[in-house]
């Protein structure tokens, strides 16, 4: 049997458990929506049918990191994608089509296939970044034996012309050259394009029917990735799931944010959604989740001693979620101003690894148990006030003889919009573990540099016998953790130490995990991460829609204010460090932004 996965796609044994509350990848819970021609199947077939793509997954996932290797994971039998039938749908009669199809069903064809299909293929997300990644999945030997990747937009394309404009964006692992571009013809030939409108039932069907050719009666499991605007997600989640879903084998859809603009939108989303799927067929995506960094943040916490008692409000006097970008909206105001900072990323990044970091421990490593803290901890979230709220906007800036325009100098940007680039707030979590203790954000386009980090800084001694070498300066004294997710990964903690020599004098020094220096492997991008754990049927890393419900509630009553009040937002020159706002608001709260020192 070959061998589906290799050992550098998984090298962690738990992901790869079966979870008994998360179904398994064909064990995908149909109910209501699922065709009558898999009912035809469960009576053809006999009651166990194995599925090699999760079981051979689960037999590589013992190699480790560092060459250490865990105790081996026993194979699990899968359920087959019929054992979750609802009986009652059996009664019906059959037609001829639907025999047809049990008939072409081959069980001896024990492989069963992927089919990913890019909604909204020539858009920039899907060349940037859902491409690449596929093809990095595809390069590590991470995807199945059977997979068919379609690329469907509106534009008119051959195969070939998708092939060329794929081409242009792939590229190889640094550490490993060799045969890429043998590689990437072989991907490229697995790349097909089908031509069609976002609303059309007819067009999906072609599609479907297309998907049937190059799935030659294997159980055939199907992947949308919708990467489309918001406005015409519904229509496509309708045709894809009525007119080319997978009769006999799962089907998953991958939506990318905005979900929505506030709770009400929010909400009116997910019901649309939940009209044609199931809440398990849905995966939205926050790529901040497949960021490594993000993924270790409950390594870093659960499965060391010395930080688990230290995170709390007895020792934590503030953390800090800070993201920031080096250039404006380009390109995509049009976009951006019906948005605006706090809901492009405050609302889903920041505050998904806010949760991840606050969360209470979880049962498991199960998605539902994980989801379940989430839930918790923004649940205990206070919604934000509008004075615990600072937003600003960038505005032209001449440096160096260049001058950088204005987020209003943009076309697609309506002439005085007031659209926050920037937004800082104070947020609080009532719950026992963190009382009082400030959660700190900031978010901004257009500023010195591009980062993305999380600052914990612990409180000071009690009694510090070397108070006197610190001077006045006791903040600088106590320790800071610091989560550097982007760019240069890295985990460092501040200590303070003493300079070598006769004398007494006091240091700060970093303990560094630094990954460059640490690992030679590159870190896989967030994506490729996400869509191979949509394909395993993995949904630790994507939100459930009471998550979604919770963030919103969060953030929709401040968003009404300023918008209702039409708050000014405080004007920060491009490449600046933004507004000075932003230092106020720490400081009420006794803070001092850790990524502004010399030293960071
Ligand atoms: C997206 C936002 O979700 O994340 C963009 O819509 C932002 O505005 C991007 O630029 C940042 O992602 P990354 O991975 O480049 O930090």
């Amino acid at each position: 049997m070959a061998t589906l996965y290799s050992t550098t796609c998984r090298s962690h044994s738990y992901s790869l458990l079966p979870s008994s509350s998360s179904p398994s990848i064909n064990g995908q819970n149909h109910t209501q929506r699922l065709n009558f021609s898999s009912c035809i199947v469960k009576r053809a077939l006999p009651a166990k049918v194995s599925f090699p793509f999760r079981r051979n997954s689960l037999l590589n996932a013992v190699l480790m990191q560092d060459g250490a290797v865990a105790t081996a994971v026993n194979p699990v039998e899968n359920e087959t994608p019929f054992k979750k039938l609802k009986d009652g749908l059996l009664s019906s009669a059959p037609s001829t089509e639907e025999m047809k199809e049990a008939a072409s069903f081959d069980v001896n064809k024990d492989k069963s296939t992927v089919s990913i299909t890019v909604v909204g293929a020539s858009g920039d997300l899907a060349k940037k970044k859902i491409f690449p990644a596929l093809f990095a999945l595809y390069y590590e030997g991470c995807l199945p034996e059977h997979f068919t990747i379609f690329g469907y937009a509106r534009s008119k394309m051959t195969d070939a012309e998708l092939r060329n404009m794929v081409s242009k964006t792939l590229t190889c692992r640094i550490d490993k050259r060799e045969n890429c571009g043998e590689k990437m013809d072989e991907f490229l030939k697995r790349c097909f394009y089908h031509s069609g409108q976002y609303g059309s039932q007819e067009n999906f069907a072609e599609l479907d029917k297309k998907l049937k050719e190059h799935e030659g009666g294997r159980v055939s499991n199907r992947l949308f990735y919708l990467s489309i605007p918001p406005n015409i997600f519904i229509d496509a989640v309708k045709c894809a799931s009525s007119s080319a879903s997978s009769g006999i084998g799962w089907t998953r859809v991958i939506v990318e944010k905005p979900f929505g603009r506030d709770s009400g939108s929010s909400a009116a989303l997910t019901k649309a959604l939940k009209q044609y799927l199931d809440e398990d067929q849905i995966f939205r995506i926050d790529h901040y989740l497949g960021k490594e960094l993000v993924e270790n943040l409950s390594v870093l916490r659960f499965s060391n001693l010395i930080f688990e008692p230290l995170w709390s409000r007895q020792y934590i006097r503030n953390v800090q979620l800070i993201f920031s970008e080096d250039f404006g909206t380009e390109g995509r105001g049009g976009y951006f101003d019906n948005y605006g900072i706090i809901r492009d990323i405050m609302q889903n990044h920041l505050l998904q690894i806010l949760a991840l970091f606050a969360m209470e421990t979880p049962v498991s490593l199960d998605a539902e148990d994980i989801r379940n803290e989430k839930v918790k901890v923004l649940r205990s979230m206070r919604p934000l006030q509008l004075e615990d709220v600072v937003v600003g906007q960038y505005k032209s800036h001449t440096k160096g003889g260049v001058t950088y325009p204005a987020y209003t100098d943009d076309n697609t940007v309506p002439k005085g919009s007031l659209t926050p680039t920037f937004a800082a707030a104070a947020l609080f979590i009532d719950n026992a573990r963190w009382d009082g203790v400030p959660f700190l954000m900031k978010a901004g386009k257009a500023l010195h540099n591009k980062s993305a980090e999380i600052r914990v800084q612990f409180r000071h001694v009690p009694g510090n016998l070397y108070n006197r070498n610190f001077g006045t300066d006791l903040d600088r004294a106590t320790n800071e953790l610091v989560i550097r997710v982007q760019p240069d990964e890295a985990i460092y903690l501040k200590i303070n130490n003493k300079v070598p020599g006769l004398g007494m004098r006091l240091d700060r020094s970093n303990l560094n995990l630094h990954y460059a220096a640490r690992y030679s492997k590159e870190i896989p991008d967030a994506y490729e991460r996400l869509l191979l754990d949509a394909i395993e049927g993995e949904r630790r890393l994507f939100i459930r829609s009471d998550e979604l419900d919770a963030a919103w509630a969060l953030f929709t009553p401040v968003l009404k204010e300023l918008e209702g009040k039409k708050i000014i937002p405080e004007y920060y020159p491009y490449g600046s460090r933004g507004p000075v706002g932003a230092h106020y608001l720490a400081a009420r709260y006794k803070v001092r932004w850790g990524d502004l020192g010399i030293e960071q």
